[in-house]
């Protein structure tokens, strides 16, 4: 897997750089190229000669060094290379990269850089734990960088623990292969537009309260995920709720199924819709403008109205994705019900799960699922709610292939 890549290490000066020389030992062993930048405190921590040694190349510092400058240019060093891991990502080198600053050679590379970025946490689990810092690391996600850890466990500051610790050098290595093996898999959506629903609606019935369906967006939020990962664009309409929006996904969040509807006709035109929304069924009949008092007598009634049916809307569409996907969360008479709503949603398949309270589907990571089609019924082994995802993914791929 890592045989003739060309990594380059951007080391920060932090007590876990030495660790560090085990990941370049590790890498090379793998057969991979591996050219070292220290930051000019990572010479504090690790020495050029030892770096140089482990890496057999020359290591790189300086910006202003004319004997490297002529050596190979720092605008070289980054782009020349399929991978730049910076480990250890001191709580400063990663404000510096969030920031685009170029104070020295490593900076100065990351920006200029064009391949990959990994970076490897390491600091103090107060550090870490700041808003800054925070803020900093979600910067550089939404830049596109990606991240192994921190780990969690023992500090070098005497008793203290947390969430800050370089991750081990062979979760590191791990981490670097399994970079490698995403980027070579194949992008069976590639120049798709995926449109994906999740997660809950919520239905006003005063200021303060609401009626809602259980849902964790688990599985929808997994499919939009699966389908970034097959190289597709997504865009993920989605309710309420308290997981993380997936990487690589245009989240567009609603509230109600009136907006959720709104949204996902706006997203259009896309060649494939997931509709995996728990999409609430009836609205309160008006929103109360204030407060609804608690008076003495009786409780006050609940009017409903009907909700539009996304998924029936979509699929009876003339701008109806090339293929849509629907699901069913029943109690009873799974397979019978879904089938019913194949006609009913216009749906190329439904994928039907049981949701009794006994299965713990709700808010759990697995889930068994049935896929209903014109074809008939298709019935998949317990699987986790990512693996449900990979496969519904490359059905749809075949679909549109
Ligand atoms: O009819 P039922 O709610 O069981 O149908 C479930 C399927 O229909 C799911 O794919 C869900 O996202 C979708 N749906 C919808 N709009 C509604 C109700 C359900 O898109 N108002």
């Amino acid at each position: 897997m890592l045989a003739g890549k060309r990594i380059l290490i951007v080391i920060g000066g932090g007590i876990a750089a030495y660790k560090v020389l085990e990941v370049i030992r590790r890498l090379k062993e793998r057969g991979a190229t591996v050219r070292v930048i220290l930051t000019r405190s990572a010479k504090e921590f690790v020495t050029p000669i030892t770096v140089g040694a482990l890496s057999g190349e020359t290591v790189f510092s300086e910006l202003f060094n004319p004997a490297e400058e002529q050596d190979i240019g720092h605008i070289v060093l980054s782009r020349d290379t399929d991978l730049i891991l910076v480990a250890p990502a001191t709580a400063n080198l990663i404000a510096r990269m969030a920031n685009g600053l170029a104070d020295e050679l490593a900076t100065a590379s990351l920006l200029a850089a064009a391949a990959p970025i990994i970076a490897c946490p390491a600091m103090n689990q107060r550090m870490w734990a700041h808003p800054a810092t925070q803020r900093n690391a979600a910067r550089l996600l939404a830049d596109g960088v990606r991240f192994i850890g921190p780990a969690e466990g023992r500090m070098a500051e005497r008793g203290e623990a947390g969430v800050g610790r370089l991750s081990e050098p062979m979760d590191i290595v791990a981490g670097v292969e399994a970079f490698f093996a995403a980027a070579a898999t194949p992008k069976p959506l590639a120049g798709r537009h995926v449109l994906v629903t999740s997660g809950p609606t919520i239905e006003p019935i005063d200021p303060v309260r609401f009626i809602t369906n259980r849902s964790s967006g688990k599985q929808g939020h997994a499919v939009a995920a699966a389908a970034a990962r097959a190289g597709a664009r997504v865009t993920l309409v989605s309710g309420p709720v308290s997981i993380a929006d997936p990487a690589g996904v245009d989240v567009v969040r609603v509230e109600t199924a009136l907006e959720m509807l709104e949204a996902v006709f706006a997203a259009l035109p896309a060649d494939a819709a997931v509709m995996a929304a728990a999409v609430s069924d009836w609205r309160p009949a008006g929103v109360a403008p204030q407060k609804i008092k608690k008076a003495a007598g009786d409780p006050p009634p609940l009017a409903f109205v009907e909700n539009p049916d996304i998924l029936a809307s979509l699929g009876h569409s003339d701008r109806r994705p090339k293929v849509v996907v629907g699901f069913a969360a029943e109690t009873t008479d799974v397979e019978t019900n879904a089938g019913r709503k194949l006609q009913a949603k216009g749906a190329d398949c439904i994928v039907a799960n049981d949701v009794s309270p006994e299965g713990g589907v709700f808010g759990g990571d697995r889930n068994s699922v049935r896929i209903v089609s014109a074809a008939g019924i298709d019935a998949w082994p317990t699987l986790s709610k990512d693996e449900v995802a990979e496969r519904l993914i490359a059905l749809i791929a075949g679909r549109l292939a």
